[in-house]
């Protein structure tokens, strides 16, 4: 299904996040015809720019970033347009009201709007409110719908108050709370592997699964973004949404159907089902660290405090590794060991289910215990991990592995990158891989005591650029007699 005739008006128009993900979306959708000829965009903020000077920086972005050239490129540019705005003035919302009137009128996009915040997180109620009182959120006229880019809060209490001001203006319907993992081909193919196979879901429960690892480790340090990621940190920036959603869609009960109510119905239980942490679980379950110095790719970085934007006795974490449990029939008593971090050996995000060991050795070794990896990038695909015999004498088992990768496929091509994915969907009104609020809610909560310790100065490891964590992250595992598993770049080509 293509996307629906529609305006997309992006608020923050000026900013890294419009020319390096959302136009480059918009671009490639356009090109292969997921988005007709009746669309629009409509750029907003504060920078004074004419629409052909927008569309010659859209222009020049999609050439840097996309390689685009030809006919489809200038024809797509045609489609932009921008307006100045002061974003804080609900005055100045009614320059919006004769542009998106000529828009609607010109692609007849009968009145339909999708709303793109992608400012700074302090407009994220104000944008809504100066909307609405122009009359812009209301849906008389076509559906009206807005994109909210995290970070959703700051933490349980403001992400409450960002809900109230937001569902003042627009309903629950209304409001797409964009997590751009849940747009990751990878993710979503989780469900797919584990709802429509009868071999994994018998043996996806306490029963037969010993632990579950969760890694979303980056090479790169916090780059020209210091000052914004020193106020969230790696519990902010990565856990509370992008890891614990990629949790939700492990730990899951099967939805009655794919479609945006039961889907998000089942990940709100189940994030409502962590443990909560109590003071001493934080103490004893959660590891928090900074970079240092160090080499990563052979390259001598800098420090976290030496980086720009950043105070020099920060206590911000770039790395935490934190066990988490899930209690219901499904899954007590199975931890789930979530780590992230920045200036990591390598970029890698994976899902390993480790299985139980036989209940009795028949042979004198057994092969390490079976493992399922689920590798969401990079070399998106699917490692089991199993023990046959060892060629020759005796009976001595090794561990061998049966793999599945994405680029396998003759179709790849074709895969929608997570913002292509997660812009169509909202463009057809479909909020399936979009959080819901209750879903926000129940990760602040979990994340909200690890805040507090934060917040009171807790204790952050140094770790070495280049090494996977501080050693206590290694510790936190080994007293459970468990270790990380240490991915490499590249899944292992042949068995
Ligand atoms: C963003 C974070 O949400 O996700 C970044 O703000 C992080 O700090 C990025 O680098 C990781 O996304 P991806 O898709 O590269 O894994």
């Amino acid at each position: 299904m293509n996307a629906e005739n529609s305006c997309v008006v992006i608020f923050g128009a000026s900013g890294d996040l419009t020319f390096r993900k959302l136009i480059p979306a918009l671009y490639n959708l356009y090109k292969i015809g997921k988005l007709g000829e009746h669309f629009s965009v409509l750029g907003v903020a504060r920078s004074e720019l004419s629409d052909e000077s927008f569309r010659q920086k859209m222009r020049d972005a999609l050439v840097k970033f996309e390689k685009a050239s030809g006919p489809k490129l200038d024809e797509f540019c045609e489609h932009l347009y921008y307006q100045a705005i002061n974003t804080s003035s609900v005055v100045d919302y009614a320059k919006l009201l004769p542009r998106l009137d000529e828009l609607h009128d010109r692609y007849q996009t009968g009145g339909n709007t999708l709303y793109y915040l992608s400012t700074p997180p302090s407009l994220y109620g104000t944008i809504p409110e100066c909307l609405a009182a122009h009359g812009l959120t209301t849906e008389e006229f076509g559906w009206k719908r807005i994109i909210v880019e995290k970070p959703f809060g700051y933490d349980i209490e403001t992400a409450k108050k960002l809900d109230v001001q937001i569902h003042k203006c627009f309903e629950e319907h209304q409001i797409y709370r964009i997590d751009h993992y849940l747009g990751k081909e990878t993710v979503q193919n989780l469900l797919v592997l584990r709802f429509s196979n009868g071999l994994f879901e018998p043996l996806w429960n306490r029963n037969f699964i010993d632990y579950v690892e969760i890694t979303g480790a980056e090479s790169i340090g916090v780059e020209d973004r210091g000052g914004y990621y020193d106020d969230s940190g790696a519990m902010r920036d990565m856990f509370q949404n992008h890891l614990l959603q990629v949790l939700a869609m492990v730990a899951m009960e099967p939805p009655a159907i794919i479609n945006a109510n039961s889907m998000r119905d089942e990940v709100a239980k189940v994030l409502h089902c962590l443990h909560p942490l109590s003071e001493e679980d934080v103490k004893n379950d959660v590891i928090l660290g900074q970079y240092a110095r160090g080499l990563v790719d052979g390259e001598e970085v800098v420090g976290y405090l030496e980086e720009k934007g950043v105070p020099a006795d920060s206590n911000t974490e770039t790395f935490m590794a934190v066990k988490c449990e899930i209690d219901n029939w499904r899954w007590a008593g199975v931890p789930f060991y979530v780590r992230t971090g920045k200036r990591l050996p390598t970029r890698v995000t994976e899902i390993v289910i480790h299985f139980k060991t036989t209940p009795h050795p028949v042979f004198s070794q057994n092969a390490p215990e079976n493992k399922l990896i689920i590798r969401v990038q990079p070399d998106e695909g699917i490692s089991m991990r199993f023990g046959l015999k060892k060629p020759g004498a005796g009976f001595e088992a090794k561990e061998v592995s049966m793999d599945f990768r994405y680029s396998d496929l003759s179709s790849t091509s074709s895969l929608l990158t997570a913002y292509e994915r997660l812009l169509l969907d909202a463009l057809k009104g479909d909020a399936t891989l979009f959080a819901r609020t209750d879903a926000v809610h129940a990760c602040w909560r979990f994340v909200q005591p690890i805040l507090d310790y934060k917040a009171n100065r807790g204790r952050v490891y140094e770790y070495e650029s280049g090494t996977w964590g501080p050693t206590e992250a290694d510790k936190l595992i080994a007293k459970h007699g468990r270790v990380w598993r240490k991915p490499s770049g590249m899944m292992k080509k042949k068995v």
